[in-house]
């Protein structure tokens, strides 16, 4: 809040962000949206109705995490009622292209050119989308601060066909959160730059100057009350708890080994006649053994497993199969449900930590965020579902595990991480924590999980039977339920700030916050540096208050990234092999050299006619 008393310090604060170096925070929608959720997701405006100011046009809700081209759902896609006389997607708002004048939609010749076709969307095509989609460019304004020439595929019209082969409509787009490279070039003779929110942030000076190129996020639960967390160019240390694992990514996607998936109980009680139940990965096709590797993927609602595994977990649940969604509905009249979604019951999840098949990392999803609901147009009235759905291609894991973990990648450090997240009763004081630059690694809060869940879960009581629990997984009474915060001070920098800031002018302040600055980014570490300025983080939800640099672009001088990204910029031809058809290069196109253009594996994958 700008409170007035608070202005000059605001002010103070605000131009430390501007000319310094730190991760941002991004504001999340206040609303929920389905229809398989409830999810959250964040708002940016799309296009610009006025050349000189670049006024947004539309505000949209996207989820956020994809990557590459960000997909955007425009105001055409409501105009076919003949799929649902109701439009889906002024719920998270849709994008009036015709609106806006910065659009670009024809410059990249590549396909989606336009035409009907497969679109992907994420990085599982267990429910295929099928839609009229355009390349196109156009700014993109997220909190406040604007980027151009985003990479977009705009969606005129289309649908989502679940496995019992009814078509529904699209509610929601997609936000990339960049790729590993800088911008995604089309064209062989004139370069088309397509670039992300991240790396413009990153590379672009005179942009928001985030310390690296990386997010970290947890996307919560609404139903549940945990907020969603995104920070650009860093993360919220109190949304990683404990160990985390960092893997390298491929292309785009962030694949992980899986080892098992088993059932558990933190404390108390069990809802079934034994404590825990490992092995269920495997338990209906021994192959699985050796593990599957899976791609975990914010674009996406589900958890995509081979059938095997889904029939095994839902074994043990009250759940029945329902062919036309190829998901399970929770018996919700069998008193097994409440117990299982409501004490502390656990789909686990077993991973290679590092890459490595001989350390692990469980990630402990709990079954309260596995009663999801599905909401019209997809049911009639609004039904509990467990969210596993079987597929023959990509396995994946969606939205439904990443409430329950922290996600994260530093596109130039080479890695992506993976952590539990913390649960309802977790600290949302944002404890920011910057990204270096080249980070490989990133580290979690010592906190304890089972606190995160302690005044939610309903503790069971314990049988007289076997089925007595394990003490290894009891919540350890030493640790504080209210995080520690050792280094909870204001930073040299801000604290030198305030001083100056209530005795003399702007002038030297701005020219002694500039100095300090340009040593702390020459300065820049490997390790992490702790953003301790929490007054500032309040303020950054009401959006970058950069006041200079908003909605001002300054073109970049050439720098090191330009040549960092010669290194990307070689042509690739990365051919997803899991779908098809994908984009076929004719040779002696294009004067008599291949057109040049980096395609993005899986997520570009949209079939098209060789010409
Ligand atoms: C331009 O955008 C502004 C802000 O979103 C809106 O109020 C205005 O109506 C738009 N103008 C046109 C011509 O669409
Ligand atoms: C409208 O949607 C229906 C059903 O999904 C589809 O068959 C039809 O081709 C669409 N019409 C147009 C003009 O897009
Ligand atoms: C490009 O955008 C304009 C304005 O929204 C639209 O009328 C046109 O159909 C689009 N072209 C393609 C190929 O999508
Ligand atoms: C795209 O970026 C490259 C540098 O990476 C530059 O050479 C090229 O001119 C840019 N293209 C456009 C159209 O700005
Ligand atoms: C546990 O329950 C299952 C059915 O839910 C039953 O088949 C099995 O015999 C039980 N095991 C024991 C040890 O009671
Ligand atoms: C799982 O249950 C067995 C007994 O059924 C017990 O010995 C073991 O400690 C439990 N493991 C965990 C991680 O709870
Ligand atoms: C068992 O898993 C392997 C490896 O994923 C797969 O190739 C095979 O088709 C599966 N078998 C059955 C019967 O589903
Ligand atoms: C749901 O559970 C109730 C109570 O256990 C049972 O009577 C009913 O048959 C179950 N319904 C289905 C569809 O399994
Ligand atoms: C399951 O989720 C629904 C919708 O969020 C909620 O109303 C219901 O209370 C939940 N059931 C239990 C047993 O927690
Ligand atoms: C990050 O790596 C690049 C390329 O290896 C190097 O030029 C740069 O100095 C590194 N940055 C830091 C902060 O170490
Ligand atoms: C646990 O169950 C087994 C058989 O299922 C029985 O032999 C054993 O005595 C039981 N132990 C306890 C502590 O109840
Ligand atoms: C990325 O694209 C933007 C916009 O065209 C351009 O200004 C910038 O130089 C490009 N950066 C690189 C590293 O190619």
């Amino acid at each position: 809040m700008r409170l007035p008393q608070h202005h000059a310090l605001l002010w103070i604060l605000s131009l430390n962000r501007a000319l310094c170096s730190v991760p941002r925070q991004v504001t999340w929608s206040d609303k929920q949206f389905g229809p398989d959720g409830p999810w959250q997701a964040v708002t940016v405006s799309m296009g610009s109705n006025y050349t000189e100011l670049v006024v947004p046009s539309s505000e949209v809700a996207l989820y956020p995490g994809g990557s590459w081209e960000s997909r955007i759902l425009l105001s055409s896609i409501c105009d076919n009622k003949t799929l649902s006389s109701v439009c889906y997607g002024d719920i998270a708002g849709l994008f009036d292209s015709d609106i806006s004048v910065t659009l670009d939609n024809t410059s990249i010749e590549t396909a989606p050119d336009g035409n009907w076709g497969d679109l992907s969307w994420g990085y599982t095509d267990a429910v295929p989308v099928y839609a009229r989609a355009t390349r196109a460019i156009d700014w993109m304004t997220i909190d406040g601060s604007a980027v151009p020439e985003v990479d977009l595929i705009t969606i005129a019209g289309g649908w989502q066909t679940y496995p019992g082969g009814q078509a529904y409509p699209l509610e929601v787009g997609i936000l990339s959160l960049g790729s590993p490279d800088i911008n995604q070039t089309f064209g062989a003779v004139i370069k088309i730059n397509a670039t992300f929110i991240t790396s413009y942030f990153y590379d672009q000076s005179g942009s928001l100057e985030i310390p690296s190129y990386s997010y970290g996020m947890h996307i919560g639960s609404a139903p549940l009350g945990i907020p969603g967390s995104l920070l650009l160019g860093g993360y919220d240390q109190n949304r990683v708890m404990g160990d985390v694992s960092a893997q390298a990514f491929s292309s785009g996607s962030f694949p992980i080994e899986l080892f098992d998936l088993g059932i558990g109980v933190a404390e108390g009680g069990s809802p079934w006649n034994y404590s825990n139940k490992s092995g269920l990965l495997a338990q209906g096709n021994s192959s699985l053994a050796s593990g599957l590797r899976v791609i975990v993927d914010p674009a996406n609602p589900y958890l995509y497993l081979p059938q095997s595994a889904c029939d095994a977990l839902a074994a043990e649940l009250p759940v029945t199969y329902q062919p036309d969604y190829g998901l399970y509905f929770w018996n919700t009249s069998d008193p097994q449900f409440d117990a299982i979604v409501t004490s502390p019951s656990y789909l686990a999840f077993r991973f290679g930590k590092n890459n490595l098949n001989n350390e692990y990392i469980t990630i402990k999803a709990p079954f309260a965020l596995l009663n999801l609901t599905l909401q019209a147009p997809l049911v009639e009235t609004p039904t509990q579902y467990f969210p596993c759905m079987a597929t023959n291609s990509t396995p994946a894991l969606g939205r439904a595990f990443l409430q329950a973990a922290f996600v994260g990648v530093n596109w130039f450090g080479g890695k992506w991480f993976l952590a539990q997240a913390p649960g309802p009763d977790g600290s949302f004081i944002v404890d920011t924590v910057t990204i270096g630059d080249n980070d490989s690694t990133i580290s979690g809060s010592t906190n304890s999980w089972e606190d995160t869940w302690q005044n939610t879960w309903k503790v069971l009581a314990t049988r007289s039977t076997n089925s007595t629990t394990s003490n290894t997984s009891t919540p350890q009474p030493t640790t504080s339920s209210t995080p520690t915060k050792t280094n909870n001070v204001l930073s040299p920098v801000v604290k030198i700030g305030i001083i100056i800031g209530s005795t003399v002018g702007g002038v030297l302040i701005i020219s002694l916050l500039s100095a300090l600055c340009i040593r702390r980014r020459r300065q820049r570490r490997d390790t992490a540096i702790r953003d301790q300025n929490q007054i500032s983080e309040t303020q950054m939800h009401q959006g970058p208050g950069s006041l200079t640099h908003q909605l001002v672009p300054v073109e970049a001088p050439d720098s090191i990234w330009d040549q960092r990204n010669e290194l990307h910029s070689q042509e690739r031809y990365e051919m997803g092999a899991e779908r098809g058809p994908f984009f076929e290069l004719e040779p002696g196109k294009g004067g008599g050299r291949e057109a040049v253009f980096e395609l993005p594996g899986r997520m570009s994958g949209v079939s098209l006619n060789v010409i």
